[in-house]
């Protein structure tokens, strides 16, 4: 039995004091999420993974937007698992669509980083999710299938159970244009079929698959209601406590 989860995808908004007020004010919620078997989570900015840990319940998932598969070294900018590690980080969001669009993060980058974070002990949340175009020209399945199997690409059954995807159609994010929950369980159970002709069907039924895309606390409940979808990714919606509260009562009923 798959266990429900949501995580809420900060983006690049607040600021320290902001995701401190957050996590401060969601303690509470997070017992209540966990109390009807639902994991929650945040993914804040780099900057702000600290205060959040320090401050949110202990049983929240926090998740970094991004990771270096190397420990150490002549890599400005970036971040690595130990870095990670030592704020008390082990979940990862890695290949959301926004970091494939403006920096560059292919599916054969995110299989580094999975094999990297599974290596120490930590989650990868991968995502996967197609353009309006693809999505047109009816070539979702298709290309959605590329990216998982070069994320997942020399794994075996047992880490890939330990990875979580998010198929987010790339033409529903951020737009309010929202997946029907009927291609939202299409496509997800076309991954699910995926996995299991890559890892056989016991590790496809263990994995579990987010849907993300303006996903709201008025539409969060068709999605779940779907016989394949776990849980959603979760970003404008999960930025404010309250609403981030509706999205987990929604996902009670
Ligand atoms: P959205 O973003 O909920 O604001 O559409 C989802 C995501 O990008 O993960």
């Amino acid at each position: 039995m798959r266990k429900k989860l949501l995580v809420g995808n900060w983006k690049m908004n607040k600021t320290p004091e902001e995701a401190k007020a957050f996590a401060l004010s969601s303690k509470e919620l997070v017992d209540y999420a966990l109390a009807h078997d639902i994991d929650v989570g945040v993914a804040p900015t780099f900057v702000c993974l600290q205060t959040v840990v320090e401050n949110a319940n202990k049983k929240m998932i926090i998740a970094a937007q991004n990771v270096n598969e190397h420990d150490h070294g002549a890599y400005t900018g970036e971040i690595s698992i130990p870095m990670l590690k030592a704020v008390g980080i082990s979940w990862v969001i890695l290949g959301h669509s926004e970091r494939r669009e403006y920096n560059n993060e292919t599916s054969e980058a995110c299989n580094l980083k999975i094999k990297a974070l599974l290596a120490s002990d930590m989650t990868p949340l991968y995502c996967c999710g197609e353009s309006l175009e693809i999505f047109e020209k009816g070539e979702t399945k298709e290309f959605v299938e590329k990216q998982i199997r070069a994320g997942f690409a020399g794994l075996n059954a047992e880490e890939a159970k330990k990875v979580v995807i998010a198929y987010e159609p790339i033409w529903a994010i951020g737009t309010g244009k929202s997946a029907t929950k009927e291609i939202a369980e299409d496509t997800i159970a076309f991954i699910r079929g995926v996995l299991a002709s890559l890892f056989g069907e016991e590790a496809a039924e263990e994995i579990r698959i987010l849907y993300g895309g303006s996903v709201k606390p008025g539409n969060v409940a068709e999605y779940m209601s779907q016989k394949d979808i776990d849980g959603a990714l979760v970003g404008g919606a999960s930025l404010e406590v309250e609403s981030y509260h509706q999205l987990i009562e929604g996902m009670i009923k």
